[in-house]
């Protein structure tokens, strides 16, 4: 089986989506959450973390709003978990999201799109480095 980093990003957590959104991926069967913190990331975590985007026009407010209040950091196991959080995450634009997906049921800004999910096994061994070093 596979595991994930997910990150409840910090308008999920102002906005009380904590228990929602992991309700969602608690739900789906065969799957365990493995590791839970709540936890204010710093720049050096998120230059790690987005180095990707680094350059990118979205990057410097990207760092800003990830910064800027807790997230949720948690490590989620099961059967093609990888695909699947970002499945029930939707698209990165909560406005072509579908509705029943958590960016489509409750974003409306790229930017404030409530959940982060690694895009592959590279990248989620990668993340759970950063995130989980003695888990990982
Ligand atoms: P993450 O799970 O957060 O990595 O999202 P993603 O994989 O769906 O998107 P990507 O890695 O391409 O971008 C990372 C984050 O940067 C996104 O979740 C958005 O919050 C933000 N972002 C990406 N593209 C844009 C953009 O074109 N404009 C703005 N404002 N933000 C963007
Ligand atoms: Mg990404």
């Amino acid at each position: 089986s596979q595991r994930t980093l997910v990150l409840l990003k910090p308008d999920a957590v102002r906005r009380g989506l904590i228990g929602e959104i992991i309700g969602r991926i608690e739900r789906k069967a065969d799957w365990t959450i493995s590791a839970l913190e709540l936890r204010t990331l710093d720049q050096d975590v998120l230059e790690q973390h987005y180095g990707e985007h680094k350059g990118k026009p979205f990057y410097e407010p990207l760092v800003a709003f990830m910064s800027s209040g807790p997230v949720v950091a948690l490590v989620v196991e099961g059967e093609r978990v990888i695909e699947g959080v970002r499945a029930l995450a939707g698209p990165t634009d909560p406005i072509a999201a579908a509705p029943g997906s958590i960016r489509g049921d409750f974003g409306t800004i790229v930017r404030e799109n409530l959940i982060h999910a690694s895009d592959s096994e590279e990248s989620a061994e990668r993340e759970l480095k950063i995130f989980f070093p003695s888990f990982a």
